[in-house]
């Protein structure tokens, strides 16, 4: 039997103020909570207290030098957290905070090792939820949270995802509905007055510059370098069956996505049967598309295809619905067991530079710009 088999898990559902308070408590006794926030739910422990923390590693399967991003209520309360607030530092988090965007300062003797995977700097964010604010708020120490999935799964923006990765691992989820962005956030490392995206999010890089003048993303995240946040290193966000995506005008996408299912069929067709009904049968593949695609695609090859394996997420290039989507969709054709996903991208630009991303985690990098 797993060990994790002996705690009992509770979904506060809608929580009330005296949930909230059992969750503060049980996050101040060193125990996992859930926590909403407007990215993705994320695993909670105390982030001052190291053996709080290792439950999270040990609850996601998560190496353990990836460090954590410790979440706050207000920029006053990092104050303690960190040597110093450089002022490039402070003008984002006044334009940007609450919300998806993560920031890496020097931090304080107060802040264990254990939250920053024995890094000198910790990361720091305020989400932009007010539930989430009101418990970090009632809890009065910085929370630790990473995404709250099982580590190289897809991260859950619903409680019920939740719940299927931390069933026995964990305390209670505050459960506050489906999160608004979908995506994590950004996380930046701010340099004198420069700052270096170390991976794409919530706050893109023209929203950045807005505030900053000189913002590059990390060389990792477009080579072999070696990433400056170490968990960009890892495998992430992959579904079970492998997915292979394509970005284009909305009709080059559906010509080239109805070649790929034909050439899928063949394949399969080999290895099951000469019948073409068996074959189509065999090869149940998951679609992600805009209402454009799905439409022209819809009289053909998706005649057959059951619904629970089509989702469509908005309209041809929308990036915020696909970010949106993107998790839930994932999840969605892991409990279907399709043994292909097909899913239509967006260009990298704007908020499509962390949908891309982790598209192409999630895909092993199978991308095709048409
Ligand atoms: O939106 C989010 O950021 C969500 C919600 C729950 O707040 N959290 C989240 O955490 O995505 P996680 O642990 O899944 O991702 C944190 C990322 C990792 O890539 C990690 O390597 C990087 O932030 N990171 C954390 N501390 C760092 C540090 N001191 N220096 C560089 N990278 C750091
Ligand atoms: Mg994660």
């Amino acid at each position: 039997m797993d060990t994790h088999d002996s705690i009992h898990t509770h979904i506060l559902s809608n929580p009330s103020s005296n949930d909230l308070l059992v969750a503060a408590r049980a996050l101040q006794n060193g125990e996992l909570v859930a926590i909403p926030t407007e990215t993705v739910y994320g695993l909670g422990a105390n982030g001052l207290d190291a053996e709080a923390m290792d439950k999270i590693y040990a609850a996601k399967g998560r190496p353990s030098d990836n460090p954590l991003i410790l979440h706050v209520p207000s920029i006053d309360s990092i104050r303690p957290l960190v040597k110093a607030i450089p002022k490039t530092a402070y003008q984002l988090m006044e334009t940007f905070w609450p919300g998806p965007l993560t920031i890496t300062l020097p931090k304080s003797d107060l802040v264990p090792y254990r939250a920053t995977g024995g890094l000198e700097r910790v990361a720091l964010r305020c989400p932009d939820h007010d539930i989430c604010r009101q418990l970090l708020s009632l809890a009065g120490v910085p929370i630790a949270a990473p995404s709250a999935n099982i580590s190289g799964r897809p991260s859950p923006t619903t409680a019920q995802a939740v719940y299927e990765d931390m069933n026995g691992r964990i305390l209670y989820i505050v459960d506050a509905g489906p999160c608004s962005i979908g995506v994590e956030s950004t996380v930046v490392e701010v340099q004198e007055d420069a700052v270096i995206i170390l991976r794409p999010g919530g706050i893109t890089k023209e929203m950045l510059e807005t505030v900053v003048s000189t913002v590059t993303y990390d060389k990792a995240l477009s080579s072999d370098a070696k990433p400056k946040a170490p968990g960009m290193k890892y495998k992430h966000y992959a579904p079970d069956a492998p997915m292979t995506a394509f970005v284009g005008n909305a009709q080059d996408v559906a010509i080239a996505i109805d070649k790929y299912v034909h050439s899928l069929t063949r394949q399969q067709g080999e290895i099951v049967s000469h019948d073409f009904v068996h074959i189509a049968k065999a090869c149940n593949v998951g679609y992600l598309l805009s209402k454009e695609v799905y439409e022209a695609l819809q009289p053909t090859i998706l005649t057959d295809v059951p619904v629970n394996c089509i989702h469509v997420y908005g309209h041809h290039g929308d990036a915020v619905s696909l970010a949106h989507d993107f998790y839930s969709a994932l999840l969605s054709f892991n409990e279907a067991k399709v043994t292909h996903i097909i899913a239509e991208g967006v260009q990298p630009e704007g908020l499509g530079v962390a949908v891309m991303n982790r598209m192409e985690k999630a895909s092993g990098g199978h991308i095709e710009y048409l």
